[in-house]
C-alpha cells in the first residue's frame, strides 16, 4: 500500500520509484524467458529495426502485426544497410513486443496479480486495461537513444489515463542509459493535466502511421531533467504526460527493462491509436 508521502510524490512529480517491487526470482524468470524468445527468433529477409529517432525504419506492417503477437525488433545499429546482422543475434534485439503479457505464460504471470492491481487502484486506475508489453534490451554499446516523448502520445484516451509501469530487470545506471524524466512535467497550471505535444496516429484502413504535432510546448532541457538510476526489481510508474527520455547505451552492460502500458476502461480509447485489439483477443486488466 502506498504511503501518503508516496501518493503526494505521485501527484507532484508524476512518477514514483518502488524498489524491490519484484523479487530477484521473478526478475530472473522473465530475463531467462526473454533470452529464450530471442534464441528461438529467426531473423528474416525483412528484418524490422526499431528506432524512435527515425520511426520510418520500423515497417508499419511489422509494428501493426505485433499488436497481438510476440515480435523481436532489431537495434538500429545491429544491421548493415542490407539488413544483415553486424553483432551476435543475442546482442542485436532492441525490444520484444507487444502482447507478451497475454501470449506468454511467464510474462503473463509477471504482468498480473494482486500487488499490481492494488497499485493501479491506488493510482486511480479503477478499471485497468493492459494494452502493451515490451522487453527493452538497451544492448551494450549499440543500445539506441530514446528522445523526449510522452507515452500518452501512443495511447490517447479521453480523459488521459495511460500509465506506464516500467520494471528494471537489470540495474539501470547513468552509464547504460537509465530513464530521465522532467519531474512535474505532466502537470499544467492549477494542477490540471499538462499538454500532449504530439500524437502517434494510425490510419488503420491504409495501414500507415505518422506522428502528428499537437502543441508547440518545447521539450525539457537536460538541465530540467533528473536521471532515475534504479536497481533491478524496481518498478517505476509514471503518468502518461510525463516527458521522459533515455541516452544511448555505450557501456559494456545491457539495461533490460519491461514495460506495461495501462489505461482505464472508463475513458474513451482513440480509434487512431496504433494498438487495437480484435474482438477475439480482448484487452485484460491487471488482476
Ligand atoms: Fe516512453
Amino acid at each position: 500500500m502506498l504511503s501518503p508521502t508516496e501518493l503526494d510524490t505521485w501527484q507532484r512529480d508524476g512518477f514514483l520509484m518502488l524498489p524491490g517491487f519484484k523479487s530477484a526470482a521473478e526478475v530472473a524468470a522473465v530475463c531467462r524467458r526473454a533470452c529464450d524468445i530471442v534464441a528461438a527468433f529467426k531473423p528474416g529477409v525483412n528484418n524490422s529495426r526499431f528506432s524512435t529517432r527515425d520511426r520510418s525504419q520500423v515497417t508499419d506492417a511489422a509494428l501493426l502485426a505485433s499488436a497481438e503477437a510476440v515480435h523481436c525488433f532489431f537495434e538500429e545499429e545491429a544491421l548493415d544497410a542490407e539488413g544483415r546482422l553486424l553483432v551476435p543475434k543475442d546482442r542485436s534485439i532492441n525490444k520484444i513486443g507487444h502482447a507478451l503479457h497475454d501470449r506468454d505464460a511467464v510474462f503473463d504471470a509477471f504482468s498480473h496479480g494482486p500487488a499490481l492491481a492494488e497499485l493501479a487502484r491506488e493510482l486511480g486506475l479503477l478499471q485497468p486495461q493492459v494494452w502493451q508489453s515490451q522487453v527493452i534490451f538497451k544492448q551494450p554499446h549499440i543500445g539506441g537513444e530514446v528522445g523526449w516523448h510522452q507515452d500518452a502520445s501512443f495511447f490517447v484516451t479521453t480523459p488521459q489515463t495511460v500509465t506506464t509501469f516500467w520494471f528494471a530487470l537489470e540495474d539501470a545506471t547513468l552509464d547504460n542509459g537509465c530513464l530521465w524524466v522532467m519531474p512535474g512535467g505532466h502537470r499544467g497550471e492549477n494542477g490540471a493535466n499538462g499538454v500532449l505535444r504530439e500524437q502517434y496516429c494510425c490510419d488503420h484502413g491504409a495501414g500507415t502511421l505518422r506522428m502528428q504535432a499537437l502543441d508547440t510546448t518545447p521539450w525539457p532541457t537536460m538541465a530540467e531533467a533528473v536521471p532515475l538510476p534504479v536497481a533491478a526489481g524496481t518498478l517505476v510508474v509514471f503518468h502518461g504526460l510525463l516527458p521522459h527520455c533515455s541516452a544511448p547505451n555505450r557501456s559494456a552492460n545491457s539495461r533490460l527493462a519491461y514495460t506495461l502500458h495501462v489505461t482505464d476502461a472508463s475513458a474513451a480509447y482513440a480509434a487512431e491509436n496504433w494498438l487495437q485489439r480484435s474482438a477475439g483477443f480482448p484487452v485484460r486488466g491487471l488482476a
